[in-house]
């Protein structure tokens, strides 16, 4: 039987970065994934980079064309009801984030990992984990692109499949535990041929609800609009979404800028803990273990802070039988987690309006929001959690 010493499953960012970094280490890997390359690069995704994970890519040599194309932001507008108040993100944290959507991430650890002759297997699905407790190795069962279906042995597998992952209830199963909260809105994104309505993202909220302008390139700009979770597209006409989007996002100076609408869709809403990340040698990484509501910006860059302790833990285990970290995996991945989780519903709460809610709740959020915004210290704060801690290192 072939045998790996890390299995990962999922191309996404956890996987991707996990199989990078080993490879620096020279820890040999195999990625599954089951999709094919070009679904995996072309799903729209959210993109902020923190500064951690812009730092990592350009450390390890993948920073190249992000560095390039990415739209460098200083600072993020809030606009409450039409009065737009800047957040200088720079100039209060020393740090500053990058527009740079997930599949455009995707696609260079895609390239980086076939340049350096690593193993990326797409439309390769992994039925089945076996052994994964106690000593010797764990088994895989997967079934690759042509319906074959192969057994392979490693000493190490990562589920980092998504918030669907199959692996996870072999995680929680006898005493994990999955924490979830749902919110009952969720974002009904647009992409359209238009120019950029100004350099910086701005985040709105309006009593009828929350509204986002980002940008993907010059000419294509990404707009969200909360949303009922039921919603479905044909009940968006165009009209109704560029009248919402002005009553929300438009401010004195400020005009939504117009264009083609050409792809919408209804984006999920939800945050989700899994409580350890690991049992035996099966370790759960990004989405897999983790969702957050997408207002923070997080979902990335909490993938990434996954595999910096997973990829230095494995490492350790690896080349020096030493499991202390990555035994610790959870325990130190498990904080920043909750933290994400608290901020993105901290900054979904107060710029989303609670379906039916007074003027008592709208104000009350309105009031949230400007006393932290008109605080030095609560602007500081804000933007301290926006752009992000720094990455977790550790020596190997
Ligand atoms: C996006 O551009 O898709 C985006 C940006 C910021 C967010 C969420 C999504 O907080």
């Amino acid at each position: 039987m072939n045998h790996v010493p890390v299995a990962i499953i999922g191309a996404g960012p956890a996987g991707l970065t996990l199989a990078h970094l080993l490879h620096l280490q020279g820890i040999e890997s195999i990625v599954f994934e089951s999709r094919t390359r070009q679904a995996v690069e072309e799903t729209v995704r959210a993109g902020i980079l923190e500064q951690g994970t812009l730092n990592l890519m350009r450390e390890t040599g993948v920073g190249e064309r992000m560095e390039r194309e990415a739209d460098h932001d200083e600072a993020i507008d809030i606009a409450i009801n039409g009065d737009n108040i800047r957040i200088p993100l720079t100039e209060l944290t020393g740090h500053r984030v990058a527009i740079y959507p997930q599949h455009e991430y995707l696609k260079d650890f895609i390239a980086k990992r076939i340049e350096d002759g690593g193993e990326l297997l797409f439309e390769t699905t992994v039925d089945s984990v076996e052994n994964y407790e106690g000593d010797g190795l764990a088994q895989l069962t997967y079934t690759d692109v042509t319906g074959t279906t192969h057994q392979l042995t490693a000493d190490y597998v990562i589920a980092a499949d998504g918030s669907n992952s199959p692996s996870r209830q072999l995680v929680t199963a006898d005493g994990g535990i999955r924490a979830r909260h749902e919110y009952p809105y969720a974002w009904f994104g647009v992409l359209v041929e238009a120019p950029k309505t100004q350099k910086e993202l701005i985040y709105a909220t309006h009593p009828e609800g929350f509204a986002l302008i980002s940008t993907r390139t010059d000419t294509v700009q990404r707009y969200y609009l909360q949303c009922d979770p039921n919603d479905t597209v044909d009940m968006w006409s165009d009209d109704r979404i560029w009248e919402q989007l002005h009553l929300r996002a438009d401010s004195p100076g400020i005009t939504v800028s117009e264009g083609r609408i050409f792809d919408k869709a209804v984006l999920r809403f939800r945050s989700a803990v899994t409580e350890p990340m690991q049992k035996g040698r099966l370790f759960l990484a990004g989405d897999a273990a983790h969702t957050v509501p997408p207002t923070g910006a997080k979902g990335l860059n909490l993938a990434v802070a996954d595999v910096s302790v997973l990829a230095p833990g494995l490492v350790r285990a690896l080349k020096r039988k030493d499991t202390d970290l990555l035994n610790n995996y959870s325990k130190l991945a498990i904080p920043r987690i909750w933290k994400a989780q608290h901020f993105s519903y901290w900054m979904s709460s107060m710029l989303h309006a609670v379906p039916g809610e007074d003027h008592f709740a709208t104000q009350r959020r309105f009031a949230e929001l400007r006393s932290v915004l008109e605080s030095e210290a609560g602007q500081r704060y804000l933007a301290e959690q926006y752009v992000g801690r720094d990455l977790p290192r550790f020596e190997v």
